[in-house]
């Protein structure tokens, strides 16, 4: 386990200023809602108020979003995740931007490795209303798992046969609140034995973690999910968003109006996780990262692999130096 910079400053201190060096690369008129990267390091970038999916070269000064295919019948794109080398899943739909609720679900995939991107149709969702974050199944191509916000669960999704079903269904996911709350809405897998599935809750303002179970292509949760940190100071009502998963099994939580928070696992097991603001602050008065919604680390070289990609709700790409 590496030690935490001295730069960073604990939760409870109020700041005023990024701890962690960082940097707006884009200030887009899109509002950005998930991300994914390429191994090229090319970063692609989905809009809760765009159906179309952008790509942002992040080495390349004054660069702007390129469009690389905009989704019929969609108003919004949600979660976007890398289940084979070079393709990816994502969720268009149409959303309604004040409640949040979704129709025409759809998940599609996205392939990088011709010229122009390929893109197939893998299922319809009728009837899902809270479409989130989708993840890759680490040893299993043939499976992504989405977030569902507002049923409180994971849906599988086949995605050489397109079918799919509500795998997991957890109180812990569910979002505790009418409308417009959301309940689970990053969600990533950590590739050891078990295979761990962590996941955000906005409405509650949690982190979650549930041990799966992968039979016959089949993904259970084995047993019930655990929560393992309330994302939240003591000053200001915070609401968890999606979060990068780093080597050392850290999360770098992006948090509403303004942070980024960084939760360690504990060293002892029975005790908390730590939580230390690493961009941003808990009252979101940083002009520099407004609305975070996304994180990713990138990918192509050691300067990319810890240099964190923050995506916001203002349309801002923001990359976060982590060493
Ligand atoms: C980027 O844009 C800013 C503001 O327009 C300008 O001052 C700067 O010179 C540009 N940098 C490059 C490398 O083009
Ligand atoms: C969004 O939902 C609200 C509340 O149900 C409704 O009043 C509004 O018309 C909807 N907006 C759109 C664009 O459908
Ligand atoms: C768009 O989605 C709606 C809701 O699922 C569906 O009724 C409609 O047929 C779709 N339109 C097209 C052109 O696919
Ligand atoms: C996987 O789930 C499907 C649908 O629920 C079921 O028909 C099938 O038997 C399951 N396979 C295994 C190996 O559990
Ligand atoms: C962990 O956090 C909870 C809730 O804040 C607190 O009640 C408990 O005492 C903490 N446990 C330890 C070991 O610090």
């Amino acid at each position: 386990m590496i030690l935490l910079p001295l730069i960073l400053v604990a939760l409870s201190s109020v700041k005023a200023s990024t701890a962690l060096p960082s940097r707006v690369l884009v200030q887009s008129p899109v509002l950005l809602e998930n991300i994914a990267v390429r191994a090229t390091s090319e970063l692609l970038l989905t809009s809760f108020s765009s159906p179309t999916l952008f790509t942002f070269d992040p080495k390349t000064r004054n660069g702007t979003l390129n469009p690389a295919h905009t989704f019929p019948n969609a108003t919004a794109i949600t979660g976007i995740a890398e289940y084979r080398p070079g393709v990816f899943a994502l969720a268009a739909s149409i959303t309604n931007t004040t409640t949040f609720r979704m129709s025409a679900v759809v998940i599609w995939s996205v392939d990088f490795n011709s010229r122009s991107p390929a893109v197939r149709k893998l299922c319809a969702l009728p009837g899902t209303e809270g479409a989130n974050a989708i993840t890759a199944l680490p040893g299993h191509p043939d499976t992504v798992l989405l977030a569902d916000s507002v049923a409180g669960g994971v849906w599988q999704i086949n995605t050489r046969t397109g079918s799919a079903h509500l795998a997991i269904l957890d109180p812990s996911m569910k979002p505790g609140a009418p409308a417009p709350a959301l309940g689970i809405n990053g969600l990533h897998i950590r590739d050891a034995a078990p295979t761990t599935l962590y996941f955000s809750n906005s409405q509650l303002g949690t982190l979650g973690r549930a041990n799966l179970r992968v039979e016959g292509g089949n993904v259970t949760a084995a047993g019930a999910a655990e929560t393992l940190a309330n994302v939240q100071s003591p000053n200001t009502v915070q609401n968890p968003d999606d979060f990068a998963l780093d080597r050392q099994g850290r999360v770098w939580m992006t948090v509403h109006p303004g942070a980024v928070t960084l939760l360690s696992p504990p060293v002892t097991s029975g005790q908390n996780w730590t939580q230390l603001t690493a961009v941003g602050d808990s009252e979101g008065s940083d002009a520099a990262l407004i609305q975070p919604t996304s994180a990713a680390f990138g990918r192509g070289s050691a300067r990319e692999e810890h240099t964190l990609y923050v995506v916001t709700g203002a349309g801002q790409i923001v990359a976060v130096n982590t060493k």
